[in-house]
């Protein structure tokens, strides 16, 4: 696994405040990871201590150098209701979504970490777009249990529980499996 790219999109919600962690336990696990966020997720970035990662942010210019190797593993953490849809629908006008729609398109190992409320996940498109996500591949992971059968909204005035329970083995060892298959 030693040297393996992992592109870690993080999106406009509160589990962002837990990417340092993740950031350190990719590396302990041998991976390089590279962190592309979306413009909503720099607040809860903004405190963290990211452990020196490389930071992605925008599109490169016409003549500038790509600025990550080729992906082996993308992952999503949190994937939030904006992002998912339109991840689900193709749209990649920002650099995350252009990010998630290259990784669907090239079949890379892809885990997704959905965390939105019952006003938002009661939309119909949101079980629309986890069923295309699944079907083309992408691991589901829930933010509460990391199972990947089901998927709960997380409850008002949870969150907080929910973020400090949330465990990264859990994205890992999904992108582990999906190596595998
Ligand atoms: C304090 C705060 C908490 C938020 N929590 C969530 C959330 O849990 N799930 C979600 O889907 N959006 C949440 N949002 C809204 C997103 O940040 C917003 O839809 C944003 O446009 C998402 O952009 P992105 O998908 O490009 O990151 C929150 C916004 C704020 C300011």
């Amino acid at each position: 696994m030693s040297n393996h790219t992992l592109l870690l999109v993080t999106c406009g919600a509160p589990l962002a405040s837990r990417l340092g962690d993740g950031i350190r336990a990719a590396r302990e696990l041998g991976w390089s990871p590279y962190v592309i966020p979306t413009d909503a997720a720099q607040p809860w970035l903004d405190e963290q201590d990211l452990a020196d990662v490389p930071i992605i942010v925008g599109n490169r210019k016409p003549h500038e150098p790509r600025r990550t190797p080729t992906a082996d593993a993308v992952a999503v953490v949190p994937a939030t209701f904006h992002t998912l849809n339109a991840w689900a629908t193709g749209n990649a006008y920002s650099y995350p979504l252009t990010t998630l729609c290259a990784a669907l398109g090239s079949r890379t190992p892809t885990v997704a970490v959905p965390y939105a409320s019952h006003e938002l996940t009661n939309h119909p498109a949101w079980s629309a777009s986890l069923t295309l996500l699944r079907q083309a591949g992408v691991r589901v992971v829930d933010p509460h249990d990391g199972s990947l059968g089901s998927l709960e909204p997380v409850t008002s005035g949870t969150g907080g529980q929910v973020v400090n329970g949330f465990r990264w083995e859990w994205v890992f060892e999904q992108l582990a499996s999906a190596a595998r298959s």
